[in-house]
């Protein structure tokens, strides 16, 4: 029995790429907030919409059990983490509002760059590395490619220079850390970029209000800079 909470909160992420452009959003919006000593909370002041801080890939679970009513992460984390629940049967608990526009990157199939690429067929019978078993899963089942996943949380680049699989399955922004790694991105399972996301059933009144006066406020802060 979650109390009635008369408050909005959004969970965001404490650290990495999306942290600093979602405050920068939301604070586009006429938010602002006094922050908690340990600056894991920040309780709005403008507005009673507050920020909780948190893991990127926790911010699907945390809509799901009704802890934040909205939050702002990646689509592969979003999608991802949906794919999950549908493969295991599980009912939609979030979706995507809303794309803000920052953050854009690639989930990829990245290959070493001596392979001549000829096509998905080429991993039938490899192993390839992912923090995004999911989404990789359903890619192959829909190639009809047969290969093993191998779960990495991280660094995933160097797998196939210690030989844990031949081929992996990551983010690609600049694409930096592939040419560092000696790899090449060959094909594309998902664009994505920071989204607004929020449970799949509507909240109730006081926050669904509170959470379309932020829609339309971020439809004005995103029109002006594009
Ligand atoms: C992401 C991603 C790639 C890298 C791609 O990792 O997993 O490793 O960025 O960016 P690039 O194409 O600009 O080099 P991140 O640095 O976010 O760390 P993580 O993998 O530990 O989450
Ligand atoms: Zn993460
Ligand atoms: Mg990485």
């Amino acid at each position: 029995n979650t109390p009635v909470r008369d408050r909005l909160r959004i969970a965001i992420q404490k650290s990495g790429r999306l942290a600093e452009p979602a405050r920068a959003l939301l604070a586009s919006c006429g938010l602002s907030w006094r922050e908690s000593r340990d600056r894991l909370f920040c309780y709005g002041e403008s507005l009673p919409i507050d920020l909780l801080l948190v893991r990127d890939d926790d911010i699907p679970g945390l809509i799901a059990d009704g802890v934040c009513d909205l939050g702002i992460v990646g689509r592969n984390v979003l999608e991802e983490q949906g794919s999950e629940r549908a493969s295991l049967d599980r009912a939609p608990a979030f979706r995507e509002y809303r794309a803000l526009g920052f953050g854009g990157c690639r989930l990829d199939i990245a290959v070493p760059d001596g392979w001549d690429w000829q096509g998905p067929q080429q991993l039938d019978g490899k192993r390839i590395a992912t923090s995004y078993p999911a989404l990789l899963s359903r890619w192959l089942k829909a190639q009809n490619v047969d290969a093993q996943v191998v779960l990495l949380s991280g660094s995933v680049e160097i797998a196939p220079r210690l030989g844990q699989a031949e081929a992996i399955c990551d983010l690609v922004s600049s694409g930096a850390t592939l040419s560092a790694n000696q790899l090449k991105p060959v094909t594309t399972l998902l664009q994505s970029e920071a989204v607004l996301a929020g449970p799949a059933d509507a909240l109730d009144a006081t926050r669904g209000e509170l959470a379309d006066l932020l829609q339309r406020r971020l439809d004005g802060a995103l029109r002006i800079r594009h």
